[in-house]
C-alpha cells in the first residue's frame, strides 16, 4: 500500500481530482460533519491530521484551530500537503507543521494536540488489534477529541461491494465494520463515542465519529 501512496498521479489524484472533481458532493458531505463537530468542540490550540494525504482538509482544520500538524506516512502526500498549504498566499506558515509518520506508531508526545483528525484510513485495516491499537495511538497523541471515520458494514453501498466482490472473486483493500464491533474497539481503547454521522444514512458506507478521550 504504501507503494501506491507514493506514486506521483496517485498523489496528484489524491491533490487535485478524486474528491474535489469527481466527488464534490462527499467532500461536501464530510466537510459538513466535521464542521458540524466542530461547532459542538469550539475553537482548539492544536489539531492533528492523520493521515493528512494531500491536505484535504487543512483549510478547514485551521478555520478551528490554531495551529496544525499535518502527517502522513507517504513522503509524497506529506510533500503534496505542505505545497497546496505554500500555494495559498493567504496561510500563515507559522500555523502549521508537516511531518512523515505512521498511524501505528505517532512520532510525537503524549496529548500534544486538542483534536486528532483521521480521515479514510481506519477502513484500511483488516485486524481487530490493529485497529484497536490505532484508536490507543490516536487517545495518545489527543488530549480531549478524536475525529475518525470508519466504514459502516449495514450499508447499500458495503453490500453492493461485497457483491461486486462475490462475482469477479476479488479481495477489497476496505474493510467494513458493523456499529457494534466499533463501539467494542473504541471502548477496548479506553474511549468514549461522543457521537457519529453517516455521509449518507443506510447509503453510505463513510461513517465519521467524534469520540471523546477521557481525563
Ligand atoms: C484515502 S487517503 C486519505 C487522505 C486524507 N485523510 C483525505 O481524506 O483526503 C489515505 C492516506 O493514508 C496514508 N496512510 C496509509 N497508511 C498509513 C499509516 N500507517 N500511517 C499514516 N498514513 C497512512 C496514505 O499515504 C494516504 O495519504
Amino acid at each position: 500500500m504504501k507503494e501506491y501512496y507514493e506514486n506521483p498521479d496517485v498523489v496528484a489524484d489524491y491533490s487535485d481530482a478524486r474528491f474535489l472533481v469527481k466527488r464534490p458532493r462527499t467532500h461536501r458531505r464530510e466537510s459538513g460533519i466535521v464542521d458540524h463537530f466542530f461547532r459542538m468542540i469550539g475553537w482548539v490550540d492544536r489539531v492533528l491530521d492523520i493521515p493528512c494525504g494531500a491536505g484535504r482538509f487543512q483549510k478547514q482544520l485551521l478555520r478551528n484551530a490554531g495551529a496544525l500538524l499535518e502527517m502522513d506516512y507517504s513522503h509524497a502526500m506529506t510533500r503534496k500537503s505542505r505545497e497546496n498549504f505554500q500555494k495559498d498566499r493567504e496561510n500563515d506558515p507559522a500555523r502549521a507543521r508537516f511531518s512523515v509518520g505512521s498511524i501505528l506508531d505517532i512520532p510525537c508526545a503524549d496529548k500534544r494536540s486538542d483534536v486528532v483528525f483521521s480521515m479514510r484510513l481506519y477502513h484500511h485495516f483488516p485486524h481487530i488489534e490493529d485497529r484497536v491499537n490505532i484508536l490507543r495511538e490516536l487517545k495518545r497523541a489527543g488530549r480531549k477529541w478524536i475525529i475518525l471515520s470508519f466504514y459502516n458494514f449495514w450499508s447499500y453501498q458495503h453490500m453492493r461491494r461485497l457483491m461486486k466482490n462475490a462475482r469477479s472473486h476479488r479481495q477489497s483493500r476496505r474493510y467494513a465494520i458493523t456499529l457494534r464491533q466499533f463501539y467494542r474497539e473504541v471502548e477496548e481503547a479506553g474511549l468514549r463515542v461522543r457521537c457519529f454521522r453517516s455521509n449518507a444514512r443506510f447509503f453510505s458506507e463513510q461513517t465519521i465519529a467524534l469520540l471523546e478521550i477521557p481525563d
